[in-house]
């Protein structure tokens, strides 16, 4: 298999091992933003139909760096076929109609879920046998994003 980064098997076979889960995080929850997006009922409909969708962009664009960067690491993407079961994060979203007050909840639980596990990927490419300067900072940046959406689909519930 080609490899062009310039670090040891052993270490972009751990990475790989680290971003697997995070990619089938990342496709789960832009599958609950785009439910929560169509199934939405509600006074404020545009206004959080629209807000949802610039979400939705913001977690297909992410998914896509990690996949791309599992691609740097010399693997092949293959975590949609796999189940991660012991590290799948994020609950089933309801797949029923809901106010706009539901579905942020809803997200709001899912980003959370996405994010813990982010944060454990930090973690382990900070320090230790994983440490790994330009995975972390790819983590980072991601965590930095869904952060703040995070605290903007918080910011629109109102309970
Ligand atoms: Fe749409």
């Amino acid at each position: 298999m080609l490899r062009t980064i310039p670090i040891e098997k052993e270490l972009t076979d751990a990475l790989v091992s680290i971003l697997d889960p995070i990619l089938l995080d990342q496709l789960e929850l832009y599958n609950h933003v785009k439910t929560a997006h169509w199934n939405l009922r509600d006074a404020n409909f545009l206004v959080v139909h629209r807000f949802l969708d610039e979400v939705a962009a913001v977690v297909n664009e992410s998914g896509d760096i990690i996949a791309e960067r599992i691609r740097q690491l010399g693997a092949s993407v293959d975590a949609p076929s796999k189940r991660f079961s012991v590290e799948e994060r994020l609950k089933p979203f309801p797949s029923a109609e809901l106010d706009a007050e539901a579905a942020l909840t809803g997200l709001c639980e899912s980003f959370s879920g996405s994010i813990k596990g982010i944060r454990m990927g930090i973690e382990r490419t900070t320090e230790g046998v994983t440490e790994e300067p330009v995975t972390n900072d790819i983590l980072v940046a991601i965590a930095t994003e869904y952060e703040k959406l995070l605290w903007m689909l918080n910011s629109h519930r109102t309970k």
